[in-house]
């Protein structure tokens, strides 16, 4: 039983998401069916939750439309990239409410929640409790100023409302009040034994195949710490109108969190698929036979390994995840992938721009996957991966293999060699074959996708030096046996390739089997005689364009930038400050001035300190803009220029005002410059 985190229907897929939880499911996935195993993989839309709602609110319109778009988007993405789930699912279907209400009755019924009462933030404006992503205010461990109400992202803390400083609403930007409401709290801590056992020690009586010595260290890490840290309950509904309703007399306007229902639709999806497949979904879920693996990002490490975990043994009658292989995050282009800064690439536009590029891509991000540290993407590393390896290597050994073939045997693959006719090069190249799979299998079930990927073009790289080194053209006049022993054999390595690759590189694997008949091949018949011979080879396409450095450099250009991007309206703007009166407008002191000399503060990385005209005087004003201006590009501007503000001493030289700038989406600044007309000391009102 195979899931992939619900991605939420709140945006577009982008590589982050591809790397993080869904490719190297898929390849796990492809490994086990070409393997024969039974296998099941699910994934769906996250339909519920702040991210949702706050996105509909942020576009003028319903939760409704934005789940009924992206959960018709996002497939658009997993299917161009090849990513093969055997159904995808999603949680606001009244399927999906029913199974949801019926495991939270389950679990009240045999006492998992503890009822409370108490005060929680409110915002007056907007009439609605504040929680989670409703809430924001300052870190209390590292001051960042936009932390949520359930995680700093900046740090990682997580948090709850009350722990934040200055709290606000992040829908009306408010200051929040305090009102009673009830909730229904899952008391975590009862359960840190056996999670102490499953987990840390690995010695829970009744676990089944989950040995957590074989979980990723950075995940065994992230959940000690969690369970060393002490669990405290967690609230597990919400007062918002957008959820699966808490199914209690009396708790009208009360939703589960999302964080409970969202896993239980693993469930949902695996029985929508039983029923439409006749099988029974407990033998997916309940036979202690069967395997449970969530690939997931690092980020939802602890509700897979602890939050779910809990509601399953509380429930009773499920397996516990035999392992959770969370992947780390993707960098881009020397920064962190953010939607709201539009650094990402989003995949189905990169579809667009490479209409055959889903291998490629599957190939790169594997080979770049962040299995236990952050990694990072840059478009060089892409061309440079798609064009030496991918076409120089694998579509080029392949292409001269057929193209041999063809022209010497009419395309028909010629009789094997007998044991005799070959020479120890050959008995090296067989034996290489027959270790493969097992090598490559070996490091897809450890999760070592990278390595694997590695091992199968391997095989590739194997083949092209061989074919290289035995030079058959050279020899067909002269020695036509031993031609077609080199020929018969390279094709064997093509036909290993076909099924070797087939997980990471699916069309180019099927165009390859196709061309070697190898169509039905699976993972234990890639060995020696997987081409059978006198097989007529068909054609091939190219398999593997490659990449310009134009094309680097579009890509490179289009990050960051609006447009027409599909995320343009989800930009985080710091929301709207406290009121303040005309009086409190009218103490700021602003005027013109004019920079007449800038230098670098020495040993200060951001620091410039400006000389500037302010029509009253001429004063030193230091700036926090170094980072993104030159001495030379400030020299001789109009600025607008705060007179009044406090002095202040940096790195020991004296502030007298404030140059004001304004921020741009990318992070970047700008000056804020009068037109045309004014002069050093003119008012700014
Ligand atoms: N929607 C969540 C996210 O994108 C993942 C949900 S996984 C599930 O981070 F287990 F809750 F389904
Ligand atoms: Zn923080």
């Amino acid at each position: 039983m195979i899931t992939s985190a619900l991605p939420y229907a709140n945006g577009p897929i982008h590589l982050g998401h591809i790397a993080g939880a869904y490719l190297p499911a898929d390849i796990y996935v492809r490994h086990l069916r070409s393997m024969g195993e039974d296998v099941l993989w699910i994934c769906g839309s996250d339909e519920h939750g702040a991210a949702i709602t706050l996105r509909a609110k942020k576009e003028g319109t319903t939760p409704r439309e934005i789940v009924d778009t992206y959960h018709v988007e996002m497939q658009k993405a997993f299917t161009g990239l090849d990513i093969s789930f055997d159904h995808y699912s999603r949680t606001s279907s009244p399927k999906h409410h029913e199974v949801a209400q019926d495991f939270f009755l389950t679990l009240l019924d045999k006492g998992g929640f503890e009822v409370k009462t108490e005060e929680q933030f409110y915002d007056e404006e907007a009439k609605q409790f504040l929680a989670d992503r409703y809430i924001q205010g300052t870190c209390p461990s590292c001051d960042h100023d936009n932390a949520y109400g359930d995680q700093c992202e900046k740090c990682g803390k997580t948090l709850s409302p009350a722990e934040l400083v200055n709290p606000r609403s992040t829908l009306s930007g408010s200051s929040p009040v305090l009102k009673l409401t009830t909730l229904w709290y899952l008391p975590m801590g009862r359960h840190e034994d056996w999670l102490r056992k499953y987990i840390v020690d690995g010695t829970l009586d009744d676990q089944q195949h989950h040995n957590s010595k074989e979980w990723k260290a950075h995940v065994l890490g992230q959940c000690r710490s969690w369970i060393d840290g002490g669990l405290e309950s967690r609230a597990m509904t919400r007062d918002l109108d957008w959820g699966v309703p808490v199914p209690v007399d009396g708790a009208d306007g009360k939703v589960l969190y999302v964080w409970l229902d969202a896993p239980i639709g693993y469930i949902t999806a695996t029985m929508e698929w039983c029923e439409q497949n006749d099988q029974d979904w407990r033998d997916w879920w309940q036979d202690p036979e069967a395997d449970l693996i969530h690939f997931i990002g690092k980020d939802n490490i602890v509700f897979h390994c602890i939050i779910f975990p809990i509601l399953l043994k509380e429930h009773g009658g499920y397996n516990l995840p035999t392992n959770v292989p969370a992947n780390e995050f993707m960098n881009l282009e020397g920064d962190k992938i953010s939607t709201s800064r539009n650094w990402a690439v989003w995949v189905t536009e990169y579809l667009e721009d490479f209409p055959e590029g889903s291998d490629a891509m599957r190939y790169v991000l594997t080979a770049i996957m962040p299995e236990q540290k952050d990694s990072e993407f840059t478009w060089s590393d892409f061309r440079d991966k798609v064009n030496n390896e991918l076409a120089d290597v694998l579509g080029n050994f392949v292409n001269r293999v057929l193209v041999l073939t063809k022209k010497y045997y009419d395309g028909a693959v010629p009789a094997a060699p007998t044991d005799e006719a070959l020479n120890a090069t050959d008995r090296n190249l067989l034996e290489s074959l027959s270790a493969a799979p097992a090598k490559v299998s070996d490091l897809i079930a450890r999760h070592r996708y990278k390595e694997a990927q590695l091992e199968a073009m391997n095989v590739a790289r194997l083949g092209n030096k061989y074919l290289t080194e035995q030079e058959p053209w050279k020899l067909q006049k002269t020695d036509p046996s031993r031609t077609a022993t080199i020929m018969h054999l390279t094709c064997q390595v093509v036909g290993n390739c076909a099924v070797l690759l087939e997980p990471f590189l699916p069309q180019a694997a099927s165009k390859i089997a196709a061309a070697f008949g190898v169509s039905d091949a699976r993972w234990m018949d890639a060995r020696t005689d997987v081409v059978s011979s006198g097989t007529v080879l068909g054609d091939l396409p190219i398999l593997f364009a490659k990449i310009d450095d134009d094309t680097v450099a579009a890509q490179v250009a289009k990050l960051g930038q609006k447009g027409d991007t599909s995320d343009s309206s989800n930009r985080d703007l710091m929301p709207a400050k406290d009121e303040i009166t005309f009086d409190d407008f009218t103490k700021l002191d602003l005027r013109v001035g004019t920079v007449l000399s800038c230098e670098k503060v020495p040993k200060a990385d951001k620091l410039l300190k400006l000389t500037v005209d302010t029509g009253l005087d001429t004063r030193t004003v230091v700036s926090g803009i170094a980072e993104h201006f030159a001495p030379e590009d400030v020299v001789g501007r109009q600025v607008t220029l705060l007179i009044n503000l406090a002095p202040r001493k940096l790195r020991g030289i004296e502030s007298q005002g404030m140059v004001l700038m304004a921020g741009t989406d990318d992070g970047g600044l700008r000056f804020v410059t009068p037109e045309e007309g004014v002069a050093p000391g003119n008012v700014i009102s």
